[in-house]
C-alpha cells in the first residue's frame, strides 16, 4: 500500500507535484499551480498553455524539470468544480499517480477540495498504485514502479486524515480481494483460501471453516458434485461481523460469494484457448472476502455475514457427468446438463444454508456467473437481479457514487420454463437465449422468498487495460459498491 500522509498546503521543495485542477477561472485549485508557477518563474503556466491544459475531466499534462527543484509537475483536469463527484475526484488521484514517473516521493496538491475530496483523491491514488508482485523474481529495478510515499496537501487536515481512515480500510479490502483473484489456481486452491480468510480473525471477523464431511453431512449434493472432480477439497467458510453492538437487534446483512478455484468446464470441458482467465472464477468469493475485510477494517457499525463456496470444477474419472441429478441442500433436485454451468451449483447450496442459518435482512451474491453477461453489459457495468426494490435501489445508487456501476436485469415468471427438467426438479442451463437471466432463475430458486440480489460480475471482475483508479488485471469489483451499499443505508 502506497504510504499517503497528509499535510497542510504548502509547495514541496524537491521530488514530483501533482496537481488537481479544475476547469473554472480563478478556481481555488489553482493555488498550488500559482505557488508551484512563481517559484519557477512562469515555467508550469507556459507549459500548460502550450499543452493547452484547461483543467477539463480526465486531462493529462507532464511539465519535465520546471525548476524549483522539482523533478516534474503533473497537471490533471478535475472539470467544473461544482461537478465533482468523489468517483471523479478519485480518478483524478488515480491518473496523477499513474502519471508520477520515476520519484520514490511525491506530492499532490487537493488546495481548493474539501478535506473529504483530499481523502478521495487518496484512496484513488492507492488504488491505483495497486500491483501484484509476488511472483515476479527477476524485474529490473528500473522497470518497477517507484512510488513509494505520497504527501497529499490539503487545506482541511483533519477532515482528510479523518476520511482517509475509512478510505484505507476499503483498500485493503479491495487489495486483499485483487490479490486472492491474481494468485494462480495452483497456489490458490479452496483449501488455501479458506486460509487466508482465517487470517481476517486479526481483524476481529468470526471465520467458521466447513469441510467435505461437513458439507455432505448436511447435504450439500449441488456444490459437493462440481467438487467430486477434483482432488483438492472443497470448503465453505462463514465470516462473521458484529459492529452492530450488543443492543441491537437488527437481523445480519449477508454477502455470499461464488468461489470456483479453477473453472476447466468440467466434463462440459472449456476450448483450450484463454483457459487460463477462468483462475478468475472465485471473484465473486474475493469480494466477499475483501468486503468483510473492509467492513472490518473500518469498524462498521453493522452485522454482516460473509459466506464463500470454494471448489474447483475439474474433469476426472470421479467427475460429475452431463446427466447426472444431484439433490441440493434445499431438498430441490437438478439435472446436471452441463457440467460448466457449476456456479450456480455452489451458490444454491451456500444461498440455502445461509438464509436457513442466519435468516438474514437480506442476501446479496456475487459471481463470475455467464459469458452471456459479458455479452449483454460488457465490462462497464455489471448486471444484477433483484426480487426487491429497495436493494435494487441500493445497489444502483451505490454503484454511481462508487463507481462500480450495476444495471437491473429482468426476473420474470416466462423464464422459469427453460430450466424445466423432464426427470428433475429442474436442470442447471436454459439454453442460449438470455442465459444470465435463465442462470438467476436458478438461482432465485435457492432463496426462499428471501429479499435478494444477485450481481453477475463475469464482465467486470478483471480489466483488460488500465483504468484511473484500477490497473489491469484483477479490479477487486464489488468491494466498493458493496461496502457503499452498506455504509449508506445500514450504519445510520
Ligand atoms: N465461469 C463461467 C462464466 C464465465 C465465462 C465468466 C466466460 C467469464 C467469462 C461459468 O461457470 C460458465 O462456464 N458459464 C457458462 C454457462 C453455460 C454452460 C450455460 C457460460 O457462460 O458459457
Ligand atoms: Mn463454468
Ligand atoms: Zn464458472
Amino acid at each position: 500500500m502506497l504510504d499517503i500522509t497528509f499535510v497542510k498546503s504548502a509547495l514541496p521543495k524537491s521530488g514530483a507535484l501533482a496537481l488537481l485542477i479544475a476547469e473554472d477561472a480563478n478556481s481555488p485549485t489553482r493555488a498550488a499551480l500559482d505557488a508551484a508557477d512563481a517559484a519557477t518563474d512562469g515555467a508550469i503556466s507556459r507549459a500548460l498553455k502550450v499543452a493547452e491544459f484547461t483543467g477539463k475531466k480526465g486531462q493529462l499534462a507532464t511539465i519535465l524539470a520546471p525548476g524549483a527543484g522539482l523533478t516534474r509537475v503533473v497537471a490533471v483536469g478535475l472539470g467544473k468544480l461544482a461537478d465533482a463527484t468523489v468517483k471523479s475526484v478519485e480518478d483524478a488521484g488515480g491518473t496523477a499517480v499513474a502519471a508520477l514517473g520515476r520519484d520514490a516521493t511525491a506530492a499532490l496538491a487537493t488546495c481548493g477540495l474539501t478535506g473529504a475530496q483530499a481523502a478521495s483523491a487518496a484512496l484513488g491514488a492507492a488504488l491505483r498504485r495497486y500491483r501484484f508482485d509476488r511472483y515476479r523474481t527477476k524485474e529490473k529495478a528500473e522497470d518497477k514502479p517507484k512510488l513509494v510515499k505520497l504527501s497529499v496537501l490539503t487545506d482541511e487536515l483533519a477532515r482528510a486524515k479523518a476520511g482517509w481512515v475509512d478510505g484505507r480500510a476499503v483498500a485493503e479490502g479491495v487489495f486483499l480481494a485483487r490479490d486472492l483473484v491474481s494468485e494462480p489456481p495452483n497456489v490458490l486452491h479452496p483449501v488455501e483460501m479458506a486460509e487466508r480468510c482465517k487470517k481476517l480473525t486479526a481483524l476481529g471477523l468470526k471465520v467458521e471453516v466447513l469441510g467435505p464431511k461437513d458439507m455432505l453431512k448436511l447435504g450439500f449434493g449441488a456444490l459437493m458434485g462440481v467438487a467430486q472432480g477434483s482432488t483438492a477439497e472443497p470448503r465453505m467458510v462463514v465470516m462473521t461481523w458484529n459492529g452492530a453492538g450488543p443492543k441491537s437487534k437488527a437481523k445480519p446483512l449477508a454477502f455470499i460469494g461464488k468461489g470456483v478455484t479453477f473453472d476447466t468446464g468440467g466434463i462440459s470441458i472449456k476450448p483450450a484457448g484463454g483457459m487460463e482467465e477462468m483462475k478468475f472464477d472465485m471473484a465473486g468469493a474475493g469480494a466477499v472476502i475483501g468486503l468483510m475485510a473492509a467492513l472490518a477494517g473500518r469498524k462498521a457499525k453493522v452485522d454482516v455475514v460473509g459466506l464463500v463456496g470454494l471448489v474447483e470444477n475439474m474433469p476426472s474419472g470421479n467427475a460429475q457427468r452431463p446427466g447426472d441429478v444431484v439433490t441440493s441442500y434445499s431438498g430441490q433436485t437438478i439435472e446436471v446438463i452441463n457440467t460448466d454451468a457449476e456456479g450456480r451449483l455452489v451458490l444454491a447450496d451456500v444461498l440455502w444454508y445461509c438464509q436457513q442459518k442466519f435468516d438474514p435482512r437480506f442476501m446479496v451474491d456475487l459471481a463470475t456467473l455467464t459469458g452471456a453477461m459479458i455479452v449483454a453489459l460488457g465490462h462497464e457495468y455489471a448486471g444484477f437481479f433483484a426480487n426487491d426494490d429497495a436493494i435494487s435501489d441500493q445497489l444502483h445508487e451505490a454503484g454511481k457514487s462508487s463507481g462500480e456501476l450495476a444495471w437491473r436485469m429482468p426476473l420474470s415468471e416466462g423464464y422459469e420454463k427453460a430450466i424445466k427438467s423432464d426427470i428433475a426438479d429442474m436442470k442447471n442451463v436454459g439454453g442460449r437465449p438470455a442465459g444470465a437471466i435463465t442462470a438467476a432463475a436458478f438461482i432465485q430458486r435457492f432463496v426462499n422468498g428471501k429479499p435478494w440480489a444477485h450481481l453477475d460480475i463475469a464482465g467486470t471482475a478483471w480489466a483488460y487495460s488500465d483504468q484511473p483508479t484500477v490497473p489491469k488485471g484483477a479490479t477487486g469489483w464489488g468491494v466498493r459498491l458493496l461496502d457503499r451499499m452498506v455504509a449508506d443505508n445500514f450504519e445510520k
